[in-house]
């Protein structure tokens, strides 16, 4: 599944993060590219361990936690620290899929990415190019969102970020760790729970629509992992 979710950061937000990411540090984009995605990747990152990064990372995670969007589609268990990348001057990152694990950096902990994300922080008429192409089974789809929003999409696919051509593309990134695995089941989850939250507005005390509640959870309580 292929989502975008509207206003993850609030438009202060998105200016507090564009404020810090001007006059930050950047570095190679390739610090956290695995062997075959760094020959493809050509852009600049902001080094994980800076205080900018820790700092724009922790509004982002709480940001998340509190959207109800998100949390019904990606069922996260564990989020990646967010990072944040620069493109400008023609950069791109060529076709790839994302590492499959991922250390998170200061823990013993690793996180398996069934999601990724990207929250668009540059107005989008401020650069030319630069959207993110998603190749799924539905075909071949190109996202270049407002500020603050997000897109989430399964971190099997195969993905690209075209050249920028004109201006500066800032974003945020990371993936999640679902408490569901499998894309579809995820899926079939979170249409459920929409069509719940559809039916709870007119008809909360209908016996159905508890009913209906009770099978989302026994469907989440057979299928999550822990
Ligand atoms: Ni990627």
């Amino acid at each position: 599944m292929l989502l975008p979710v509207a206003e993850v950061l609030t438009s202060q937000q998105v200016a507090e993060s564009l404020r810090v990411l001007e006059q930050a540090d950047w570095v190679d984009g390739h610090v956290t590219a695995g062997h075959q995605s760094a020959r493809a990747k050509h852009n600049r990152q902001l080094a994980e361990d800076s205080a900018a990064s820790r700092r724009l990372g922790e509004m982002i995670l709480g940001a998340l936690q509190g959207h109800p969007l998100f949390v019904s589609a990606a069922l996260p268990l564990r989020v990646f620290p967010p990072l944040f990348n620069r493109y400008e001057g023609g950069e791109a990152f060529g076709t790839h899929v994302d590492n499959a694990v991922r250390q998170v950096p200061g823990t013993p902990h690793r996180l398996r990415t069934d999601l990724s994300a990207t929250i668009f922080l540059s107005a989008p008429d401020s650069y030319d190019g630069g959207e993110l192409v998603v190749e799924d089974t539905y075909g071949v789809h190109s996202v270049k969102l407002p500020p603050g929003h997000l897109i989430l999409y399964p971190a099997t696919s195969l993905h690209h970020v075209k050249p920028v051509t004109r201006g500066v593309r800032l974003a945020a990134f990371f993936w999640v760790q679902s408490m569901v695995r499998d894309d579809g089941q995820r899926t079939l989850l979170f249409d459920l729970d929409t069509a719940i939250q559809g039916l709870s507005h007119e008809h909360a005390d209908h016996p159905s629509a508890v009913q209906l509640v009770g099978i989302y959870h026994n469907l989440l309580r057979r299928w999550a992992e822990l």
